[in-house]
């Protein structure tokens, strides 16, 4: 098992015990598995299996993703270029992925053509593509290392997707809960894109052969509807082609909650801004909404079990712990049995401190013309290199005569 290597089984900041304590019913510590580790999982993983998934790996710590000998996993990830990333992309996500593309072949994309799934202002569109582009690379994002790349740019993507739209089930897509919560009670009039959404995703990942997908807890179903995509294909046509996907549900904050309604998750989408704290926020906004986050009227508990019912609090602990790279329960041992506003006070620091680096970092990218544009476009001819070949193989196997 050489990609275990440096993993001790009593870290102290095992994030399964983190996350059975802290996220609750969703996760419970009998998911995770303290061995048992397969052959194809990165350095610095270890591997669960909940829900019947076919896997999910959890890191437990992003600290400790480091090791020797590993094997190379090609990673690839996406978000879409709808909005401004927010602290919830930024823990859940992106942070992670700054861990991940030391060690291994990474592939960040900005999803533009999910993105249109509901009707995008073009101009804005435009406009929010380079905007998170920029705020990716201030994040730590190296485009040298990996590669960064808009998904329109590379035709693999939505070619393979028509394939999988071929392959994927209508009853499959009909159990997708995003896109029942996305469409509500209007599913006759959204976009039939809306409704393939997944297969476009599992396209993405599976036009690079990728193995591994780091994401927030959100998109576990649609990974594993990739899964059942890949196989079935592989069934079709008696072939072993594509990978089998792992999830990378990383760290503490695989799921950020609103900050105004603990219940939901913070979203690009809730017509809310003070809901989020969005990368581009300036301080004293930071600040404020911090200071408006919902709470309840009860001093912070002095251990994860006093969450109950309390899921704002839970919230803002996990957004604590996520950013000052500490458990919940250290967050605890500093705040717990106090009020909530010198504990505000003290996570509205915290945050200016990690974001408005990334934020002027990001504006001084933003002011250098072509700069981004130039960063995007190198990367989509680099991805375009790997995903051609296997494109071609696929449509082979699936029986067209060869391309121009
Ligand atoms: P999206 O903003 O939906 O394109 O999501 C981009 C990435 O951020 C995906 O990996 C999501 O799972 C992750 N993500 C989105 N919202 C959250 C959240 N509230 N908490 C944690 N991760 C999130
Ligand atoms: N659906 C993902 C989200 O909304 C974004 C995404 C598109 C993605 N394609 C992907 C994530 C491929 C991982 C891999 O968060």
């Amino acid at each position: 098992m050489p990609w275990t290597l440096g993993l001790a089984l009593a870290e102290k900041r095992a994030v399964c015990a983190v996350a059975s304590s802290v996220l609750g019913p969703l996760f419970s510590q009998s998911l995770y598995t303290q061995g048992g580790l397969g052959p194809q999982a990165p350095a610095g993983f270890q591997r669960a299996a909940p829900f019947g998934l076919p896997s999910l790996i959890v890191a437990r710590s992003r600290s400790r993703i480091s090791g020797a000998g590993d094997n190379m996993a090609r990673i690839f990830s996406g978000i879409q270029p709808t909005g401004i990333a927010h602290i919830g992309n930024y823990l859940g996500a992106i942070q992670n992925w700054v861990s991940l593309q030391a060690q291994h072949e990474c592939l960040w994309c900005l999803v533009d053509l999910h993105a249109i799934t509901v009707f995008q202002d073009p101009v804005l569109l435009r406009a929010q593509t380079l905007e998170n582009a920029a705020l990716f690379l201030a994040c730590g994002i190296d485009a040298e290392r990996g590669i960064l790349f808009h998904q329109s740019a590379v035709s693999a993507h939505a070619r393979l997707a028509w394939i999988f739209n071929c392959v994927a089930r209508m009853g499959w897509l009909n159990r997708m809960t995003q896109f029942k919560d996305k469409a509500g009670k209007n599913s006759e009039a959204v976009s039939t894109g809306l409704f393939v959404y997944p297969n476009l995703m599992a396209a993405d990942i599976l036009a690079y052969r990728a193995s591994h997908v780091p994401v927030g807890d959100d998109q576990r179903q649609h990974l594993e509807l990739a899964n059942d995509i890949a196989q079935k294909f592989n069934h079709d046509y008696g072939v072993d082609f594509f990978p089998v996907i792992e999830p990378l549900i990383l760290g503490p904050a695989a799921r950020v909650m609103s900050l105004r309604n603990g219940y939901q998750k913070m979203s690009k989408s809730d017509p809310s801004d003070q809901s989020r704290v969005n990368l581009t926020d300036k301080d004293d906004v930071i600040a404020q909404k911090i200071k408006r986050a919902k709470t309840d009227p009860q001093p912070l508990p002095e251990s994860a079990e006093g969450f109950e019912g309390r899921p704002e609090a839970r919230n803002l602990v996990v957004i604590y712990a996520a950013i000052a790279d500490m458990t919940v329960n250290d967050v605890l041992r500093l705040h717990g049995g106090r009020g909530f506003g010198p504990f505000k006070d003290a996570l509205a620091t915290l945050l200016i401190e990690k974001l408005a680096p990334i934020r002027d970092e990001a504006a001084r990218l933003r002011a250098e013309p072509g700069h981004v544009e130039a960063v995007l476009h190198r990367g989509a001819m680099r991805a375009q290199a790997l995903a051609e070949p296997i494109m071609r193989e696929v449509e082979r196997i699936v029986g067209f005569l060869p391309g121009i």
